[in-house]
């Protein structure tokens, strides 16, 4: 049963919680902040609660995607990924995710873990070769995985599809059934060439999986709807080998051949745990081995491979299974995918540069249910509920019953009144508090936080109609008697809020003068005691901040100092004064207003960016004109790498006659000062102005 109250004596039996390990090859953005969120509140409710729960996670390091991109920034895959490990510890330490431990995948103990997974599966007879023919790109050398071939779709033959599903049609096939094939990479039309991979002959496991997604509470019902109608479908084999070259883990005793990403990517979460186990002296059997309860937080993009490749997986292994594979749906901000052009798509850092984390973590707990489904940043909802409720509801009351203690009675408390509203809150208070753990337990965040506002509701209203401020001039005992009731009402807003916002909550906790609360402390037992300090906990959402969030320049290229990145000017070139440029620059003929309006200015918004092959100062932009896609070549490559440039909102001359550059036709002109070089800047808007408006 859910939320018996007092809380249930903790089980002790270990709980394991991870969530998807993100891939080292971007940054941090509020997609993964929603899962690490999601998960973190759970799991600081475990703690609250007495359980004995690890968060655990790590960077996922591998695959095609990484070793490309190192490749294009002039550096080693092992520095990208470290690089990017960097930087997401940084970006979730900022949103106060609490693991206990962090690693990566490009261990040497994910390798021996990856290499153990593989022997069993093997000596098991789950290990099939087969040799089939693939895509092989002659100018590239190299096969190309699926996401790496572009083509017309078989089926429905829209063109320019990835080589594994159409995304108009939705159809999957395999990449060498996609009509006029071409390298993701070079272009190229490659060639088709035999190759012998490993395949994991699912299909044996079957029955066992049917049995497994049936446990009662390891999956949500929509997710058990979604798997039941894979396995009636039947499971294909699953290829677990790439050729090189390849940024992973080689395997034993083949030629050439590497662990497919997605094999020993949730081996991470094994090889990260053993890690935290050497380090802090604690049994790693007991997690993998003899049946923790092990839970898994993911979106709804990664089911497959969690529900039914990864519990094959560790059964094959003798592997402790997961107890629960928690999904959660996908962001969207303002109602639509995040996007780089809408400026929506926003990474943790750019939201830390603008916002308060707790606002953030507030707001996805507001939002988040124990459904799958998808939730929307919509950032006027977000200052409206963070506004009236956090700020004008929780911290509110936390604050009025704090200062009055303080004001009047050198913040001490006394007994609690025993009239009979006062008994009356008591009641309600308590029942509201159960109802917050039942909420939490049954991972419900968006109920947990409505309980807690009626929480905070019901201590608002007994303090505004027990009216303090006039008690305490007929009768100041029973006044400070209101506070202290006040008091224990917030102590319990503490303790429920702390999952949720541990940085609001702690500094409650350093307010009221206490130590670290758990849920046990959620009695009325706060009296006889003195209140420390009393000072607003968290300022208002500013509409500035909110829109400077949205508008503000979408992502700047997200590695610092890419290879691409412009050339410093030499040394001995001393820098133009940039005030100087303007005065030598003559002025031209006086034109009329009709002159100008000639000119067709629009703003464009730059989707996609590549240098101009044997043309140093040109790149080629993709930019969205509204209407359409415009090809501009623009002179600016000495001043910008091609990243730094995708997601700018420049001004576009967009009726000049289309220009040949490098054999590149160019259908419109980018608009820049300075006298050239790597001393450019582009003209652009800091605004969200939709791509096409006129520039007038
Ligand atoms: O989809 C992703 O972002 C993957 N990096 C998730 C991996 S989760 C686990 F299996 F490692
Ligand atoms: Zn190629």
């Amino acid at each position: 049963m859910h939320g018996d109250y007092p809380p249930r004596m903790p089980h002790r039996r270990p709980i394991l919680v991870t969530m998807a390990l993100p891939y080292a090859n971007g940054p941090i953005h509020l997609g993964h902040l929603v899962e690490a969120i999601q998960t973190d509140i759970y799991v600081r409710f475990l703690r609250s609660i007495g359980e004995d729960a690890v968060y655990i996670c790590a960077d996922d390091t591998h695959g095609t995607p990484i070793e490309l991109n190192a490749r294009a920034q002039g550096v080693t895959p092992e520095e990208l990924v470290e690089r990017f490990g960097a930087e997401h510890r940084a970006s979730y330490a900022a949103f106060d995710i609490s693991f206990d431990y962090y690693s990566s995948t490009n261990t040497s103990e994910n390798r021996a873990f990856a290499e153990e997974f593989y022997a069993r599966l093997k000596a098991g007879g789950f290990i099939e070769s087969r040799t089939l023919e693939f895509n092989f790109c002659e100018s590239c050398r190299r096969f190309l995985p699926d996401r790496f071939v572009r083509g017309t779709c078989p089926k429905c033959k829209a063109p320019d599809q990835y080589g594994d599903v159409c995304e108009r049609c939705n159809s999957t096939y395999g990449s060498t059934e996609l009509v006029d094939p071409r390298c993701a990479i070079c272009g190229a039309t490659p060639v088709r060439r035999p190759s012998t991979h490993e395949y994991f002959k699912l299909s044996m496991l079957g029955d066992w999986l049917r049995t497994y997604v049936a446990t009662p509470g390891v999956l949500q019902d929509e997710i058990k709807n979604f798997v039941d109608t894979w396995l009636k479908d039947g499971l294909r084999d699953w290829c677990i080998s790439r050729d090189g070259p390849y940024f992973g883990f080689p395997i034993p005793g083949l030629e050439n051949k590497y662990f497919y990403v997605w094999l020993d990517a949730p081996i991470g979460y094994v090889s990260s745990t053993a890690r935290y186990c050497r380090e802090s002296g604690r049994n790693f059997e007991a997690y993998w081995r003899k049946g923790a309860e092990i839970i898994h937080f993911i979106g709804k993009d990664i089911v497959y491979f969690h529900t039914l490749f990864w519990p094959a997986m560790l059964k094959v292994a003798a592997y402790t299974l997961p107890a629960r594979v928690v999904v959660h749906g996908m962001l969207t901000v303002n109602g639509e995918k995040m996007s780089k052009s809408r400026g929506t798509f926003i990474t943790a850092r750019e939201y830390l540069d603008k916002l308060d984390p707790t606002y953030l973590r507030y707001y996805f707990a507001a939002s988040l249910s124990n459904r799958p489904d998808d939730l929307d940043l919509s950032l006027r909802d977000l200052k409206n509920r963070v506004n009236a409720e956090l700020v004008g509801n929780i911290a509110n009351l936390a604050n009025r019953v704090l200062s009055f203690a303080q004001k009047r009675f050198g913040g001490a408390l006394t007994a609690l009144p025993a009239d009979e509203r006062s008994t009356e809150l008591v009641r309600a208070a308590e029942a509201r508090y159960q109802a917050i753990e039942a909420a939490y337990r049954d991972l419900d965040f968006r109920r947990a936080v409505r309980e807690i506002n009626a929480l905070a509701d019901l201590g608002n209203k007994y303090i505004q109609d027990s009216a303090p401020w006039d008690l305490v001039n007929q009768n100041r005992d029973e006044a400070m008697k209101v506070i202290t009731l006040g008091a224990n009402i917030v102590r319990l807003l503490a303790i429920a809020m702390a999952p949720i916002t541990p940085k609001l909550a702690h500094d409650l906790e350093r307010q009221l003068g206490v130590e670290r609360l758990s849920w046990r402390d959620g009695k009325f037992d706060f009296l006889h005691h003195t209140i420390r300090d009393a000072t607003p906990l968290i300022p208002r959402v500013e509409d500035e901040a909110l829109q400077a969030l949205v508008v503000g320049p979408p992502a700047p290229a997200p590695a610092p100092a890419p290879a691409s990145a412009p050339a410093p000017a030499p040394a001995s070139a001393p820098a133009p004064a940039p005030a100087s440029a303007s005065a030598s620059v003559p002025a031209k003929p006086t034109i009329t207003i009709d002159d100008f309006a000639k000119v067709d200015l629009r703003v464009g918004v730059v989707v996609a960016a590549e240098p101009v092959p044997k043309a140093e100062k040109l790149l080629k932009l993709s930019v969205d004109v509204g209407t359409e896609t415009r090809t501009v070549v623009a002179g600016i490559a000495k001043a910008y790498a091609a990243a730094d440039i995708i997601g700018k909102r420049v001004v576009i001359v967009a009726n000049l006659a289309p220009a040949r550059l490098m054999g590149v036709e160019s259908q419109g002109m980018l608009l820049a000062a300075g006298p050239g070089g790597s001393d450019l800047t582009v003209a652009e808007f800091a605004r969200a102005v939709a791509p096409g408006t006129r520039v007038k």
